[in-house]
């Protein structure tokens, strides 16, 4: 071979042999062939495993979907994954295969990530999906617009952005059972570590991996992860539309996921910590986390999350601020970062009239009981003294 073609060529695409790489490698490769072109074409049959094309299925990305799996399934078999670029992404291939042969009609949980309600509000109804939200805290509202509106989907957030509620999601999820439809839990908030939403009978579940289970701000991602009835639809869907995952964000949502329980658990402990120190403090006047007592669902958290595990958000209300003050003390923060995004190892604070809850109007964000004081602030993995002094300095100031 000439040395243009041997640039081109040379060194790539060696057989393993018998050596095992003990991390996934990232596999950059769009195409795949195999020795005997037959061989691809049972590929492409789905007679044979193995990758052909990246759209289709990567290396990389189908390590990172046989982890997740395991991480939600538990003891069920046969669920599967796909990775998407974004959490997004991934919640909009979860509607999409949830309708597919059923009423385009989503009942939603009222409480919802702001960019959720969006997507549902302003780009999927005009296709001709109708949203009907209901307070899925209200069991017998929620039964009753089940059998008014004989929705195809409900949808729900296992710990709701950003003020955590928790909805009975073991019971929503034989309530959609029994009507027909199903059930999508986005459990971005909760991680597999606090709860399973389908081993509790949901049919699909969406994570943003840019969050807890990327863990380091490096990584935007989504995942959706189903039962064995549902898997083929999601990648088919995926093979037309396109929204998968690079390899490169793959192997870092990887590397990221191995630290993910032990981070988490430092996340959730240092956060009741935060939690029972903002309360006590003057110039907040209202905490928003499921571990206390007070807490609406407090009785529901007990019944479905993992023993003193009440995920790593800590939403809280500033005594009298407006705007300007919030924005002044955002200023104030040494040590947590004031940008936009949770689940991070480092401290995070966001304020959800601006960020997460922007798009909705006003009136919208009373009516979900976001006020203009309210700040989410995600605890990190850092000594929880240090968060802390931290509050306590921007707070005085
Ligand atoms: C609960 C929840 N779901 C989904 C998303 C969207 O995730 P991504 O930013 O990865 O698209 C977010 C983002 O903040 C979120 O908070």
């Amino acid at each position: 071979m000439r040395l243009n073609t041997r640039a081109v060529h040379a060194g790539d695409r060696k057989h393993s042999g018998s050596w095992v790489p003990v991390t996934t490698p990232i596999h950059t490769a769009v195409s795949y062939f195999y020795d005997e072109a037959a061989d691809l074409e049972r590929v492409f049959a789905n007679e044979m495993a193995g990758p052909n094309y990246s759209r289709h299925g990567n290396p990389t990305n189908e390590a990172l979907e046989e982890l997740v799996t395991s991480l939600e399934s538990g003891a069920q078999s046969g669920n599967g994954a796909l990775a998407c670029s974004s959490g997004m992404a991934a919640l909009h291939l979860a509607i999409t295969a949830a309708l597919l042969d059923r009423k385009r009609v989503i009942l939603a949980a009222s409480a919802l990530y702001g960019a959720t309600i969006n997507m549902l509000m302003k780009i999927l109804e005009p296709t001709g999906i109708e949203t009907v939200f209901v307070d899925f805290n209200d069991e017998p509202a929620t039964a009753a617009a089940i059998a008014e509106h004989r929705p195809g989907a409900l949808l729900m957030e296992a710990i709701s952005n950003p003020l955590l509620r928790v909805a009975p999601l073991d019971r929503i999820a034989a309530m959609a059972k029994d009507a027909g439809a199903q059930l999508i839990v986005d459990s971005t908030f909760a991680t597999p570590l606090i709860v399973r939403p389908l081993e509790l009978g949901a049919t699909f579940v969406v994570h943003s991996l840019t969050k807890y289970l990327s863990g380091h701000g490096d990584v935007l991602g989504g995942i959706v992860v189903t039962d064995s009835a549902n898997i083929e639809a999601v990648r088919t869907l995926a093979k037309s539309l396109g929204p998968v995952l690079g390899p490169f964000e793959s192997y870092l949502a990887m590397r990221g996921i191995k630290t993910f329980p032990v981070r988490m658990e430092r996340q959730c402990a240092n956060s009741c910590r935060v939690a029972s120190w903002l309360a006590a403090h003057p110039a907040v006047e209202r905490v928003y986390f499921p571990s206390d007592p007070a807490h609406p669902d407090a009785a529901i958290v007990k019944r479905l999350f993992a023993p003193n595990l009440y995920g790593a958000i800590v939403s809280f209300e500033v005594r009298g601020a407006d705007r300007d003050r919030i924005f002044r003390l955002m200023n104030a923060f040494r040590l947590v970062i004031p940008a936009t995004s949770l689940g991070d190892v480092q401290t995070m604070v966001s304020y959800s009239a601006m960020s997460s809850h922007r798009e909705l109007s006003p009136k919208h964000r009373a009516r979900l009981g976001i006020k203009d004081n309210l700040l989410r602030l995600s605890v990190g993995i850092e000594a929880v003294e240090d968060i802390i002094s931290d509050l306590d300095q921007a707070l005085k100031s």
